[in-house]
């Protein structure tokens, strides 16, 4: 795939999950170039400069969202995240994302500095290191983002609709599962994608 947006290749160790980002076993991280590229493309398709409220209904450990939401602050007002996997995910991505609230990412370098203290490790050090450029940055580009962690099956309208509430989403970006790391799971794990996302909203990402 050609890069339009996204057209050098920057340097994105910082947002490595693990790291600052959390991680655990079975939540894939998508790429950031890609997600970058992703978003800029529906933004351009989109239209207009108004912020959006940015939706990832399977969220999985948010590392989506809290990318964009760092990378991307000026052009967005809200995240939604919404998974299906109340006991995994939704906590993972509720720390992910609580990184993108007042001090966030400046209490994250705080823990890692502390951690790098205990156990002479390294790799502790310059993930705290990150974490105080992402809070520079996020700070940059305008503060805080105020964001939702909700549970929701994807093919459940009356759930999907519950986790929306009143933040009408402007854009979904997702990373559906594919069957390599993760399955589509619940009571209508089979039917098709089309049928997951309401007509008005237009989906990127690999459905596409
Ligand atoms: C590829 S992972 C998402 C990875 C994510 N981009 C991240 O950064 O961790 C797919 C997610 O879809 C969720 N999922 C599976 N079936 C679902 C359903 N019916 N409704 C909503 N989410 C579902 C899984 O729980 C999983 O967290």
């Amino acid at each position: 795939m050609g890069y339009r947006y996204e057209t050098t290749r920057d340097d994105y160790g910082d947002f490595a999950s693990g790291a600052v980002l959390r991680s655990a076993p079975g939540f894939p991280a998508f790429p950031v170039r890609l997600a970058s590229e992703v978003f800029q493309h529906a933004l351009d398709i989109r239209g207009g400069t108004k912020p959006m409220v940015l939706w990832d209904p399977c969220c999985g450990s948010g590392h989506l969202l809290t990318v964009l939401g760092i990378l991307h602050r000026r052009s967005i007002e809200r995240l939604l995240a919404s998974d299906i996997d109340a006991a995994a995910a939704l906590p993972l991505a509720t720390a992910n994302m609580d990184l993108l609230a007042d001090g966030g990412l400046a209490a994250r370098a705080v823990q890692l500095t502390e951690r790098a203290q205990r156990f002479g490790k390294p790799s502790y050090a310059a993930a705290s290191a990150a974490a105080g450029r992402l809070s520079l940055r996020l700070k940059a580009a305008g503060g805080p983002l105020p964001y939702a962690v909700r549970q929701a099956d994807v093919f459940d309208p009356t759930a999907l609709a519950a986790a929306v509430g009143d933040s009408e989403p402007d854009l979904v970006v997702t990373d559906v599962p594919y069957g390599e790391q993760t399955e589509w799971t619940g009571d209508h794990a089979g039917r098709g994608l089309q049928e997951c996302f309401p007509p008005s909203l237009r989906c990127f990402g690999r459905l596409r």
